[in-house]
């Protein structure tokens, strides 16, 4: 069962560090320089509609493998061992995308204008590294460890 459930979540995980890394590297510089909004829109519309649940199944597999892996819940939190370790970073990264997120959504995106883009970039550059980063720990589950 693990192995399918770590299917899903490498499937889900494509799609959401893929994703902000093709919005990072190909549109926001385009907008940034154009600045025209329409395309981030037009780019965010469509991808909402996969990254969003791709992110939902993220949480959903993890929290799934962790307990797998790692039965003492207790222990995500307060972690003495090294994959309970890895599992607080993957909490933490969880929470930063979340806040990060719902800034954006109730601050930034309902006026969204040529003024306002870099905070968006400011917003969906550090979504786009904790990507990065859950991917860096999800591996080292299987490399024994970060360092
Ligand atoms: C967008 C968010 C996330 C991404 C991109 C991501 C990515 C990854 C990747 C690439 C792996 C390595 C798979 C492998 O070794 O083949 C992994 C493993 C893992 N992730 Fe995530 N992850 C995310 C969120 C989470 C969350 C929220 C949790 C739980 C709190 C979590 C828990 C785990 C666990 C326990 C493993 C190890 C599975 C194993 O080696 O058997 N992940 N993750």
């Amino acid at each position: 069962m693990h192995k399918y459930i770590l299917m899903l979540h490498i499937i889900s995980a494509t799609i959401w560090a893929g994703g902000h890394l093709i919005l990072v590297f190909t549109i926001l510089p385009k907008v940034l320089n154009t600045k025209n909004i329409e395309i981030l829109i037009r780019f965010e519309s469509g991808f909402e509609k996969i990254g969003i649940p791709s992110l939902i199944v993220q949480v959903i597999t993890g929290v799934w493998m962790a307990y797998d892996l790692v039965p003492d819940i207790k222990s995500w939190l307060l972690p003495h061992e090294p994959l309970a370790h890895l599992i607080t970073y993957k909490i933490f990264l969880l929470l930063l995308t979340i806040g990060l997120a719902i800034d954006a959504r109730l601050r930034i995106i309902p006026k969204l204008n040529e003024n306002n883009l870099k905070s968006l970039a400011f917003h969906i550059i550090p979504v786009t590294i904790i990507a990065v980063l859950f991917i860096i720990v999800g591996v080292s589950f299987r490399t024994g460890g970060l360092f």
